[in-house]
Parts: structure tokens; sequence; C-alpha cells
């Protein structure tokens, strides 16, 4: 491993590899524990691998799998400890990481079973000390670890080290952070259902072993990645800590890398490129960063900022700035369908054919309202065809409350005529045993389910009614990945792809909009996108293909910076207002934090930094290559 930094990587504290995919990235760090293996067995030891949970070491774990089965290595003499354990969950609870570990890697390889070490959730709180301290022992008495692998939280975690612990931190009881307890919330169907404590490993634990890998996929995880890696070492950021270890390493993909400097700001690393998309996001950068209008940048400021190459290029500030300007204004416009009868080519969307055939996919249902809710109103009403394609139930969000509400409601209906609705009343009983049977905690059964998806589709049908789409034109995929799957640990296979497909050829569109592109690969969007992608890849001779065009949005991820936007859709305060109403349909679950507005205001507020025109609000879409 070399270990020179060039140039460009002179803003990391710590070494990072950039891979173009997860999948890349999970190979090589599969290869690299293959060789520990190898060389540990040949010396007669014992290889010992610190152990992560989460979505992130997933692909690594289906890899070595997959080297197990089909290439003979063996586990036979590898021993395991995993960084942490909820606290007060059994083993046998679906969201234990003991469970997780079991089902993703250890129940499928041949490692004894006496050599798995966890973290117990169950010790008595008169014992935990006692159990951390014995931890600590049997990773010491094991050799010490010879290779951690890590994911990071968004509260910049390893291991559950929350913000605060310090760097000689060892095995303990911790409190999780709110924001962790909010990422957790999916997977216990409901934040109240997380457990509040944990049993990790200390951040001095983890820096302990002899090297480390922190993966990391997807934008969301772009930001923490970047003030891991190049900000301070501080307890505030427990992955910091990795700067001051001599072999530790960060694997991101390109999603994850691009909070880095030499990513993000390449100029101010001698690594411009100045493509026109560079151009304008190093001018829209400036301006922001100096909260100054793009028509009033000077020359010295883009000399004293690394872009002086590009002020030569450009013939000066001043025609630069216009250029900028005039891009950046372009992309503004009512006409998300394109504007019928104008022949101005600079426009985001062709004028024909009008009205479009549109098809709005929203992996998850209220993807589609709050990405774009302003958008698809807009589409209706301009005469275009619009379809919403809710790409799975979604009922994984739904919490049991919901469900026995609606349970009871059929219930009481069933009363007023006893005879005629007995079928419906026993089901309904059912469904109540049901969710009793299987507490909080426990797997929901498929009539559960059922039923939560049944609440999710006529919340979906309400919103898009609430904006113009008729319940004819709401489509429900039920992707199977999600069906068959569980939230961190979701992946696409080829039946996804056919039923997405054969919907497109059913709707023949000119305009498809998709979010979910730079997504954490295993997360809803993430693998949706990947379905769509293969679905479109396998079209490239089909005639409504060649006339279709693919717009990205976001829904729950980070909105567009806008020098990425290509096409900005502005909303009027009652048009924003009609939008936020839409998404309050989806009663059985809301996501408090983007039910304000606040990310397209955000946005309107920031083409108005820039020197665009002052809207409430601006939805934000980028055309996507294949
Ligand atoms: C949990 C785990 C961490 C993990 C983090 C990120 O908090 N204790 O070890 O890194 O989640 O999870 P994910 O990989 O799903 O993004």
């Amino acid at each position: 491993m070399s270990t020179t930094i060039s140039p460009e990587e002179q803003h990391e504290k710590v070494r990072t590899v950039v891979f173009a995919t997860a999948q890349a990235a999970a190979e090589a760090l599969a290869r690299e524990v293959r060789v520990i293996i190898e060389e540990k067995n040949a010396a007669g030891q014992a290889a010992v691998l610190g152990l992560a949970t989460g979505s992130t070491p997933v692909p690594f774990y289906r890899e070595l799998i997959r080297m197990h089965r089909e290439e003979g290595l063996s586990f036979q003499n590898v021993v395991t400890f995993n960084l942490d354990e909820y606290y007060g969950l059994t083993r046998e609870h679906r969201e234990s990481y003991f469970r997780f570990m079991k089902e993703q890697l250890f129940d499928h390889i041949d490692i004894p079973a006496e050599n798995v070490n966890l973290p117990d959730g169950t010790v008595p709180l008169d014992g935990v000390f006692d159990h951390c301290a014995a931890y600590e022992q049997r990773i010491a008495d094991a050799g010490g670890v010879d290779l951690q692998i890590l994911g990071i939280g968004r509260t910049g975690h390893i291991g559950f080290n929350e913000p605060g612990s310090s760097r000689d931190s060892l095995t303990r009881l911790v409190p999780l952070d709110r924001v962790t307890r909010q990422d957790a919330a999916a997977d216990f169907l409901g934040e109240e259902n997380v457990p509040r404590f944990a049993i990790t490993m200390g951040v001095g634990t983890i820096l302990r072993a002899r090297r480390l890998v922190l993966m990391a996929w997807g934008e969301n995880k772009a930001e923490i990645v970047a003030r891991a890696v190049e900000g301070p070492e501080t307890e505030a950021v427990s992955a910091s800590f990795l700067q001051g270890h001599g072999s530790a390493r960060f694997f991101l993909d390109r999603a994850a890398s691009s909070g880095l400097t030499r990513v993000k700001l390449p100029w101010l690393v001698g690594r411009a490129q100045w493509t026109p998309p560079e151009t304008r996001r190093a001018v829209c950068w400036l301006a922001l960063r100096d909260r100054k209008p793009i028509l009033k940048l000077v020359d010295e400021e883009y000399n004293e900022n690394g872009m002086g190459e590009l002020l030569t290029r450009a013939g000066g500030g001043y025609e630069l700035n216009i250029e900028i300007f005039n891009r950046q204004q372009r992309t503004i416009t009512g006409w998300p369908g394109g504007k019928p009868g104008t022949e101005d080519d600079s426009r985001p969307e062709r004028p024909s054919p009008h009205p479009k055939t549109c098809v709005v996919f929203s992996p998850e249902p209220q993807d589609d309202v709050m990405g774009m809710g302003g958008t698809i109103e807009r589409l209706v009403l301009q005469g275009h065809t619009v379809h919403v394609v809710h790409m799975t139930s979604g009922d994984l969000r739904v919490n049991d409350g919901e469900a026995l509400r609606f349970a009871r409601v059929l219930q009481e209906t069933s009363e007023l005529d006893p005879a005629r609705w007995a079928e419906a009343d026993r089901y309904a009983g059912g469904v109540i045993e049901e969710i009793a049977a299987k507490g909080p905690f426990g797997d929901p059964p498929r009539r559960l389910r059922d039923l939560k998806s049944l609440i999710r589709r006529g919340e979906a049908r309400d919103a898009a009614a609430s904006l113009g789409v008729p319940a004819s034109r709401v489509h429900f995929l039920d992707l199977p990945f999600y069906a068959e799957g569980r939230y961190r640990q979701f992946r696409a296979g080829a039946k996804d792809a056919a039923r997405v497909g054969a919907l497109l050829d059913r709707l023949q569109p000119h305009q498809v909009y998709m979010t979910g592109d730079l997504a954490d690969p295993s997360s809803v969007q993430g693998v949706a996108f990947t379905a769509f992608r293969q679905a479109w890849n396998e079209r490239e001779k089909a005639v409504w293909r060649s006339h279709c065009r693919v717009w990205l949005y976001r829904g729950h991820q980070k909105e567009f910076q806008p020098h990425e936007i290509q096409m900005a859709i502005p909303m009027s305060p009652d048009q924003l207002a009609k939008k936020l109403a839409a998404m309050q349909r989806y009663q059985s679950h809301n996501l408090p934090d983007l039910l304000s507005g606040d990310r397209n205001r955000e946005t309107a507020r920031l083409y108005d930094q820039l020197g665009m025109a002052e809207y409430e609000a601006i939805e934000a879409f980028r055309s996507w290559q294949a």
C-alpha cells in the first residue's frame, strides 16, 4: 500500500480510497481479508476480525460468503469480535446485532460458533461493567484484532461511540444519540421502539486493532465523511480519531466521497478540469461563500481562489459572470413538461410533443410528493398525462397503531350488521390478535403487512388526487425486493427490473422522474434506482426510449445544490402550501423535518442569493444520462 499523499489529497488526514461503486470497494476489502486469513493460517494462527453491522458492510459480507462457496475460503480458523449490540434486546430479537450477523454472515460460512463474539445485550445492569471488562480481555486473549471493519453513523460514530466519546474509551454501556435513534426508526417500526442504550467497544478498543477500514456509501454520508477525513480530530466525530492511527483507511463510493475537497472543490487543490459543469460549480461556490450575487464577483476574488486559469480562458470576470448567470437563470422554468409553441432551445425541456406522458416513480410512497409535489401539480395543470408509480408498498413504515385503528373501524362497522359482515369481523379480530401476539418488536405477519400496504395505498391515492392525479393513474408495483427484505438489507433482483420495465413498455413515457441515483445502494431508494436503471438499460432499442428524457429529483435525500440543478420549478406561497397539504395526507407516517417546506425554500433562497429572482420556493431537477 502506497502512503504517498498526492497534492489533491492534501486536506485528507487519513488514507481515503474512492471506488467506482460500493460493490467494487466491498470486493477489494474481501480480497484483503482473504489474504489476512491465509497468511495467519499459514503461520498457524487464527485471524481475528472486528466486524460491524448496519447496511454498509452487507455487500462485503455477501462477497465473503461468495468466496466461501465458490472459492473454498474457510473461516474455521477465524475469530470475530463485533463492535456493539443494542442493550435490552435478546439474541433472537429481529433487530439484535447477533441475529443480523447470523443472517448476513455466520449462517452462510463455516465459522465455529465458539469463535464468534458479540456483546450481550441482556446482561443485568449490575453485571454490565464486568461483562464489558471481560469482552476487552477476550479481545486481548485472542491476540488483538487484525483488521477492524467499520461503518459510520450520521453523528460520526463508530460502533456506538456517539459524540463526546473520548479517544481512550473502552467497551461500555452508552446512551444513543437522537439522530441515531431516528435513523434506526424504520428498522424498529417507530422511533419509540428503538432502544435507548447499547453496549459498544470504545474508541480506544477500536484503535487498538492493527488495521482499520471504515466503509461509507451514498451521498447522505458525504458530509460526515468529509468532517471525519478532513476536519480536526475531535470527540464530536469519533470517526475522526482514525486519523491518529497509522493503518486506518476510508473506503468510499463516489457519492460518499462527494464532500471531500478534491471532489467538491478541486480547483483549491490544483485539480480543476474546467468543464462547463465544474466552471458553474466554482462560480456558484464563490458567490455563495462570499454572499455576493454572481454578477458582482470581481477578478481578484477569482484569482485568490484557484480560478485564475478559468478567468484567462473566459476572457475575464465580467464575461464569466454573465455566462454563468445566464446558465443558472435558464434553469428556471414554469414549464416542466416544456413550453408549447416556443422555439427557444435553451429551455430545460423540449416543447414537443405536447401533451407529454410523464411517469413519476416514487421508491417509497411520499418520495414523489416530497420531492416534486409542486411540479406534479403543474404538469397536470399544463395538460400532461401524469402517472405516479409507487415502487414499493411502504408498509414497513406504517406503525402498528394505524393498523389497529383500521381493524377496529372494521370491527365496529361489522357490528352494524353482524350477519353480513361476519367475515370482515373475523379478519379484523385476527389482525388485532396478531398485533398483540407479536408485540412491538416481533416480525410482522403477512396479513398485517398487507393491511398496512392498503393503508399506504389509500394515502398515496389521496395525496395524488389532491395534486390532480386520478386514482386510475396511480400505480403500485409492489417490487419483490421490498416485500422480501428488511431495512438496511434490501437487494435488487431481476424480478424487480422486469416489473419496472413492463410498466415502462406499457406507458411509453416522454418524461420519467426518478430518485435514488446517489443513495446508499441497499436503501429502498438505492435499490429502486438499480431496478430502474436495469430496466432502462435493457430497453436500449425501444422506440419510446429514444423520445424519453429522465429527470432526477430528490426525495428523502439531500437536495441538489444550485450548480447541479438543470431545471428549477418555482413555486408561489399557495403552491407550496398545496404541496405540503398533499404531504400531510401520508398520515400513517410522515417525516416531520420535511413537512415544513424548508428544503424548497432554501433552494429559492440560494437562487436569490446568486442574483436570480426571489421566489417563495423551488423544486429542483437534474437530467440523467444512463
Ligand atoms: C449503527 C451501527 C454502526 C453503523 C451505523 C451506520 O449505528 N452501530 O456500526 O456504522 O449504524 O449504519 P448503516 O451502515 O446502516 O448506514
